[in-house]
């Protein structure tokens, strides 16, 4: 197979064709995901929520990044694989940014690292790309940045931020990032900087006028249930199959159907 690589994707929004990018964190879901065909695996630091537990992105650490990235990469024969730099890694310190970045490369052997911001990370963005490690942006609602904005609402509603998030895109583009994410902003200012930049910008509750489109696996497979957001469409309902399958063994348990005579040795 041939591999998806960064220049495909720039490929792909020069010849109009969209993105498909999801999230993984483990083998077994990388595999299927990958087998399916996506072009982008993001591991997410939204392993922190999905995977662990917590409220919130901020407390998962680079150890557990490189464990999930590379039990992903072990799976994927097609995708490209991107893995976060978690909260604390790279913000404001540069040097920090470009180990934390080539652990994450040579650790769990990922094609690349995503953070999150613009001017303020720009420094720490310049370090790693001279390493040679591609780097994706993420610009609007960025959660590492939660207890800042007080709230998962839209971004950028307002005339400066939306100013500001546009010279940030251009700000990422000319460093050498070789894509953006942009989550939860008005779809009008999604597809004016996806118009903007040549590089390709990756929505999610960013509307239809961008290069492609990222959720997390979790939430697309309605394994979780509280998470509801308008931009979020479910392609399953995976805990009632899972609680269903798992209530039909625990009573083939109880009633002893399982296991029967060919179930045994
Ligand atoms: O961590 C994550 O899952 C993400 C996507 C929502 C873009 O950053
Ligand atoms: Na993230």
């Amino acid at each position: 197979v041939k591999r998806v690589t960064t220049h495909v994707l720039s490929e792909m929004k020069l010849k109009g064709e969209k993105i498909s990018m999801l999230t993984s964190y483990d083998f077994s879901m990388a595999r299927i995901v990958d087998k399916a065909g996506i072009d982008v695996i993001l591991v997410g630091d939204s392993a922190s929520n999905v995977m662990a537990g917590n409220e919130t992105t901020l407390p998962i650490t680079l150890n557990q990044m490189i464990y999930h990235g590379s039990s992903v990469v072990r799976a994927v024969q097609r995708a490209l694989v991107v893995v976060d730099l978690p909260f604390g890694t790279y913000q404001g310190n540069s040097k920090e940014a470009l180990n934390s970045s080539i652990r994450i490369m040579k650790e769990a052997r990922a094609d690349a690292v995503k953070l999150e911001g613009g001017r303020e990370v720009l420094e720490s963005v310049n370090r790693i790309l001279s390493a040679g490690i591609p780097v994706m942006g993420h610009l609007g609602l960025t959660p590492q940045s939660i207890h800042k904005f007080g709230t998962y609402a839209v971004r950028a509603k307002e005339e400066e931020e939306a100013e500001k998030l546009i010279e940030d895109a251009k700000m990422l583009e000319e460093a050498g990032c070789f894509a953006i994410v942009l989550e939860k902003i008005p779809a009008e200012l999604a597809r004016k900087v996806a118009e903007s930049v040549m590089i390709p910008i990756i929505g999610i509750g960013a509307g239809n006028g961008v290069d492609g489109q990222v959720l997390v696996i979790h939430d697309m497979l309605g394994i979780t249930q509280e998470f509801s957001p308008r931009f979020l469409r479910r392609y399953h309902n995976l805990f009632a199959e899972i609680k269903g399958a798992v209530e039909m063994y625990i009573s083939d348990v109880k009633s002893k159907e399982f296991p029967n005579e060919r179930e045994q040795y």
